[in-house]
């Protein structure tokens, strides 16, 4: 498959393209490292980078960032961080990546698992993913030629905890390696489902993943389960500690 990754330079994205690049041609882009440019942002930079790909099989977004703060601190302009990079950004590369997919092609978006799992200073970025797995739900029923769409929701990463493991404080954090498997199921669609499992009812996923159940009936032309991974590290709201407000963050 032809699989472009946008991102790949964070650590996600480089362990999607590592997980990935044994069987596929990896296409890497970003804002400023790999071998295609784009910010997902804009609109024309976007549909630039698909006149640049050429054609698909699967489009991979593990970009975009969201601010961290308090919700006395938060204000309109730090709430568009989120809502114009990670939001609309992956919406923009579905909007405009539909034609370059060829038939049967997948995209696979980044959400979090602050949109189930609320932290302190985390409103802007509960609220970026959970409406863009929203977006993902309702995009999966209209895709036309068998286009997927699915939203991978990771928790804390490993890499990241450094960074910002401040903010995740009772959480347990995964590996990227690990969570690049749901990147690839997403893409590799080996585990099409009808119905999707609930969370922790599988052993493999209680401390990475939890499947929501997103099955669309298979009477309808999208039947392949539209699944966003999440994070079953679950913390109860008590448990969690207030931080301070950092400038714009990533999880
Ligand atoms: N890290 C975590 O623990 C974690 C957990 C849950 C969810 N997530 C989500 O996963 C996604 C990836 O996070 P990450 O930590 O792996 O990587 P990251 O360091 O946040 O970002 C990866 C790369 O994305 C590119 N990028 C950022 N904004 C862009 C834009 N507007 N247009 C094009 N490229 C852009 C940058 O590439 P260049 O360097 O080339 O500019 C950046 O290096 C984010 O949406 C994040 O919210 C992360």
């Amino acid at each position: 498959m032809r699989i472009l990754i946008i991102g790949a330079s964070g650590p996600i994205g480089r362990a999607v393209a590592e997980e990935l690049s044994t069987d596929h041609q990896i296409l890497k882009a970003g804002r400023s490292h790999g071998d295609f440019r784009v910010d997902i942002r804009d609109c024309d930079s976007v549909s630039q980078l698909f006149k640049e790909v050429g054609m698909l099989d699967a489009i991979v977004c593990a970009a975009g960032h969201v601010h961290f703060d308090p919700l006395d601190r938060m204000n309109f302009d730090k709430l568009q961080v989120g809502l114009q990079d990670k939001l609309m950004g992956q919406v923009n590369l579905v909007l405009a990546g539909q034609a370059s997919l060829n038939n049967g092609g997948s995209f696979t978006l980044t959400s979090g698992s602050l949109s189930e799992i609320p932290i302190r200073d985390g409103t802007s970025a509960s609220m970026v993913d959970g409406a863009l797995e929203s977006f993902v739900r309702a995009a999966a029923i209209e895709l036309p030629r068998g286009l997927r769409i699915n939203a991978i929701s990771p928790t804390i990463l490993q890499e990241s905890m450094e960074a910002y493991g401040h903010y995740f404080y009772g959480y347990e954090a995964v590996p990227a390696k690990r969570v690049a498997l749901a990147y690839a199921r997403s893409i590799e669609a080996e585990h099409r489902l009808d119905t999707c499992i609930r969370s922790g009812s599988k052993p493999i996923y209680q401390q990475t993943f939890l499947m929501r159940d997103q099955g669309i009936p298979s009477s309808t032309k999208n039947k392949d389960c539209n699944s966003c991974a999440h994070s079953d590290a679950a913390s109860i709201s008590s448990s969690i500690r207030g931080t301070t407000g950092k400038p714009t963050a990533t999880p």
